[in-house]
């Protein structure tokens, strides 16, 4: 399979990945990412350069992670990786986290628009989840073990369906409704063409356009919080407000009762 991949990024001229790994089944991809960075910090940082950015796939998590310590559903079918960078290779540091956050889940919205039926609308959900409808279709989770490294771990719906879900599970999703692109388009979607065009869009926007304006316009403009009012759950507090819209360091600028906020955190419902 890795060689799948390999020759599959290589006949579309992607050379963004240096290494592969495919497994059959892992705990978390996040995980096995962390386990290559403890390899790779220890060694140099030409064995670094050799090493990242590095493609971590699992068919199947036993303990998929999403954000806010929710479990995150990893069944078969579904589209589940995690790429490992170094981020001062892109010239970024732990301060462009945010923003590369909402980067990558915008590559991912540009990458499962051409493959929906018009009437479909697909929508950012920030900080990064990507919406179909009202419906999740994708998860992103960013972790930076140490400063200089990122693990951008990202799950979608690819050929899973809700109907598979174990019952004891479904019931997490009462409240916030998911969907796949199998559910939505009612046949198989080749994932890895999916993953092949995701690496293609992350790839163009670290290293073209991160530091320009003009993408996060257009994020903002498929933004589905902008215009909406809007509650945001920070640990114990609530904020609540109008969503204006998301700010250069990706923020989202909420207008509230006592002036606009500028809301680097949280959960949004
Ligand atoms: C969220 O929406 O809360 C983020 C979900 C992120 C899930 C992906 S699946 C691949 C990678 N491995 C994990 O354990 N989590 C991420």
């Amino acid at each position: 399979m890795q060689k799948k991949i390999a020759d599959l990024l290589s006949a579309k001229g992607i050379q963004f990945i240096s290494t592969i790994e495919h497994h059959q089944i892992l705990s978390s991809t996040n995980d096995r990412v962390k386990e290559i960075f403890q390899t790779t910090v220890s060694s140099n940082s030409e064995f670094a350069l050799k090493t990242l950015p590095c493609l971590v796939l699992a068919d199947e998590q036993t303990a998929g992670r999403g954000r806010g310590g929710k479990l995150w559903w990893s069944g078969r079918g579904a589209l589940l990786f995690s790429l490992g960078i170094e981020l001062s290779s892109f010239s970024l540091t732990r301060n462009d986290l945010p923003r590369l956050s909402l980067a990558t889940g915008f590559a991912v919205l540009q990458t499962i628009r051409p493959v929906l039926p018009s009437e479909f609308r697909v929508g950012l959900h920030w900080p990064n989840d990507v919406y179909i409808d009202d419906k999740k279709i994708c998860g992103i989770l960013i972790e930076s073990p140490k400063p200089n490294l990122a693990v951008i771990g990202i799950g979608i719906n690819v050929n899973n369906r809700f109907c598979d879900i174990p019952k004891d599970f479904q019931s997490e999703f009462e409240n916030r409704p998911i969907t796949s692109l199998i559910e939505i388009v009612r046949k198989k979607t080749d994932a890895l063409e999916v993953l092949a065009c995701f690496v293609r869009n992350f790839q163009h926007h670290i290293e073209n356009c991160f530091f320009s304006d003009a993408w996060l316009q257009e994020a903002e403009a498929s933004c589905i919080q902008v215009g909406r009012d809007i509650r945001i759950r920070q640990d114990a507090r609530w904020i609540r407000g109008h969503c204006l819209g998301i700010a250069p360091d990706a923020s989202l600028l909420v207008r509230t009762e006592s002036g606009t906020e500028t809301v680097q955190s949280g959960i949004v419902q």
